[in-house]
């Protein structure tokens, strides 16, 4: 089986990525590299950064997952922002920010990264398009889970394996995967 090594302290996208990949017959091994969050605008940007600064310092070709939500009505806030607000505000305090706005429409994008040892990083582009509920439902998942809405059931009420079927992260990784089949190391 071939490998890959995904740079992440997140354990639920550690999770996640092993049940994506895992489907389509990659094994995935967490690497322990610490990238600097590169203050962009675009999570391309900052994936292709990620990827590009583990597999040179570590010597290996080397994943990695960029992700946020990007809020209709807050014109794509947090986007690229959203672990900051996640950790300063909360979902309840996102809540609170959407109260009222009928446009609840929002969009969960994940950027993957993969870039070999002094190569060109290469970034593949998931997304899932949802709106935001009015309260926090759900015991699975995390981060904004709760506050996603996909037909009928937040992310946060979804076992994994039905998450990553429709979401941003699932979509990102089979594209990368696809691509491995035509690319391989
Ligand atoms: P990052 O990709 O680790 O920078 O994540 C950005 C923010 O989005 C963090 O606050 C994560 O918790 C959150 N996040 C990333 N992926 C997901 C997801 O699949 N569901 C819910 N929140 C997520």
């Amino acid at each position: 089986m071939h490998k890959i090594y995904f740079a992440t302290g997140n354990a639920h996208k550690l999770r996640e990525a092993k049940n994506i990949l895992g489907e389509v017959g990659y094994e995935v091994e967490q690497l322990d590299c610490d990238y600097p969050e590169l203050q962009a605008d675009d999570l391309e940007t900052i994936s292709a950064y990620g990827a590009r600064w583990c597999a040179d310092k570590l010597d290996r070709d080397v994943m990695v997952d960029d992700s946020g939500i990007f809020i209709d009505a807050l014109n794509g806030f947090p986007g690229p922002y959203s672990r900051y607000v996640e950790d300063h505000l909360g979902n309840q305090k996102v809540l609170k920010l959407m109260e009222g706005d009928t446009n609840r429409k929002a969009v969960f994008r994940t950027v993957v990264g993969f870039c070999l040892p002094g190569g060109e990083p290469h970034t593949f582009i998931g997304e899932v398009v949802g709106t935001i509920s009015l309260e926090e439902r759900g015991v699975h998942g995390f981060g904004y889970d709760p506050i996603f809405l996909y037909e009928g059931q937040t992310f946060g009420e979804l076992e994994d394996v039905k998450k990553n079927r429709v979401s941003h992260r699932g979509n990102a990784m089979r594209k990368f995967a696809h691509w491995l089949e035509s690319n391989p190391r």
